[in-house]
C-alpha cells in the first residue's frame, strides 16, 4: 500500500512545475582547507537551506581530507586543474552547466577551468579574496601550522626555481612586480591564465572567449585583508612596478585616474588600468563593458566571510535549472 503511494508521489513531484530545481553549484576551497572541512560542510549546508535540494559538489584533489589539505600547498596547479576538469565531467548532475564559488586560491583555479575547458559551462563565478593578479608576498602562517610554515619557507627559498614552479602551489601565483621578467619566464600557471605571455601565434583566444561567456564574474575583496598582498588582487589589481611608483608624475596620474594606495608606499594598478584589461587578453573587458563584472567587498580580514556571502549567493546562485 505504501510503496505505490510513494511511487506516485515521486512521479507527481517530477512532473510538477511547482517543484523548484536549482542550477547546481560547485565549490573550490582555499589554501590550508579541504573539500570536507567543517567550514566547507557548514557553508554547503547553509546554501542547502537557502535552496532546498540544490546539488552541491565540493572539489577535491584528494578524497582523504588531510591529503586534500596538503594538495593546497604542494602540487602542480596546471595538473590539478586538469584533474578537476575530469572530475567535473564525471558528475552527471553538472552536465547542463553550473555556478561556482571559489574561496581564495580556489577562485583563480576555477577561472582557469573556465578559460581552458568550460565544458560543462559555468554560468556565474563568485570568487572570495582570490589572487587574480597573484601575490607579491607569501602570507604568514598560523603559529602551529607546520605544513604551511614548511611550504612558506620553501617558497621564500627560491620562488621562481623550476622545482618551486612545478611543486609549490603558492609559487605558481607569485608575481613580483619588481622582477616581472623572471616571473614571465619562470611561471607557467598565472602567466598562462592571465594570457600575459604571448606565444608566437598570439594570446590564447579560447581563454578570452570562454571567460567572456560567463553570465557574471563576481569578485569579492576583503577590506582588511592582510593575508593577500596586495588585497586588490581580488579585483585584478596589482602593485605597480617600483620604477613606476617612484615616478611622482605616474603616481599623480594613477591617483587622478582612480588608483588606490595600499599601505604607505605601494601604488596599486586597478583592474581597468591593467594591460590585461585594456587589451582584453582574457575577455575581462568585454565582460565588464557589459556590466557582468561585479566588484564587491566584504568587511574584514581574509576569508572573514560572516554573512557577507548571503546577498551574493541569493543573487547569483540558485537560478532555475
Ligand atoms: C588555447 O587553450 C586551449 C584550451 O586550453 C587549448 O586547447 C589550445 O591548444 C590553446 N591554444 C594555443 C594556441 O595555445
Amino acid at each position: 500500500m505504501l510503496l505505490p503511494l510513494a511511487l506516485s508521489f515521486c512521479a507527481l513531484a517530477a512532473a510538477s512545475p511547482l517543484v523548484q530545481k536549482y542550477r547546481p553549484l560547485v565549490l573550490w576551497h582555499g589554501l590550508g582547507d579541504s573539500h570536507s572541512s567543517p567550514g566547507m560542510l557548514e557553508f554547503a549546508s547553509l546554501i542547502g537551506e537557502m535552496y532546498p535540494g540544490i546539488f552541491i559538489h565540493s572539489i577535491y584533489i584528494e578524497q582523504d581530507a588531510d591529503a586534500d589539505r596538503k594538495a593546497t600547498f604542494y602540487g602542480n596547479v596546471n595538473s590539478q586543474v586538469d584533474m578537476v576538469n575530469e572530475q567535473l565531467n564525471d558528475i552527471p548532475e553538472l552536465k547542463d552547466g553550473f555556478d561556482a564559488i571559489g574561496f581564495s586560491q580556489g577562485g583563480q583555479f576555477l577561472r582557469a577551468y573556465v578559460e581552458r575547458y568550460n565544458d560543462p559551462p559555468l554560468h556565474n563565478l563568485i570568487t572570495f579574496g582570490s589572487q587574480h593578479m597573484g601575490v607579491s608576498e607569501v602570507s604568514e602562517c598560523r603559529r602551529y601550522d607546520f605544513l604551511c610554515q614548511i611550504a612558506r619557507r620553501a617558497v621564500k627559498n627560491g620562488v621562481y626555481s623550476k622545482w618551486a614552479q612545478g611543486n609549490l602551489v603558492q609559487a605558481q601565483y607569485f608575481r613580483d612586480p619588481s622582477n616581472l621578467e623572471t616571473f614571465l619566464e619562470a611561471n607557467h600557471f598565472l602567466t598562462s591564465i592571465n594570457n600575459e605571455v604571448a606565444p608566437i601565434d598570439g594570446r590564447n583566444e579560447t581563454y578570452a572567449r570562454n571567460l567572456a561567456s560567463l553570465e557574471h564574474l563576481v569578485l569579492v575583496l576583503f577590506t582588511k585583508d592582510v593575508t593577500v598582498i596586495p588585497k586588490e588582487s581580488a579585483w585584478f589589481g596589482s602593485a605597480a612596478e617600483p620604477d613606476e611608483s617612484d615616478d611622482s608624475l605616474t603616481v599623480m596620474q594613477e591617483k587622478i585616474l582612480g588608483s588606490t594606495t595600499s599601505g604607505e608606499e605601494t601604488t596599486i594598478i586597478p583592474m581597468r588600468r591593467q594591460p590585461l584589461y585594456l587589451e582584453d587578453w582574457i575577455g575581462l573587458r568585454t565582460l565588464d563593458e557589459q556590466g557582468r563584472v561585479i566588484l564587491e567587498t566584504c568587511e574584514g580580514e581574509h576569508m572573514q566571510i560572516g554573512d557577507c556571502w548571503k546577498p551574493l549567493v541569493k543573487k547569483f546562485v540558485g537560478s532555475p535549472a
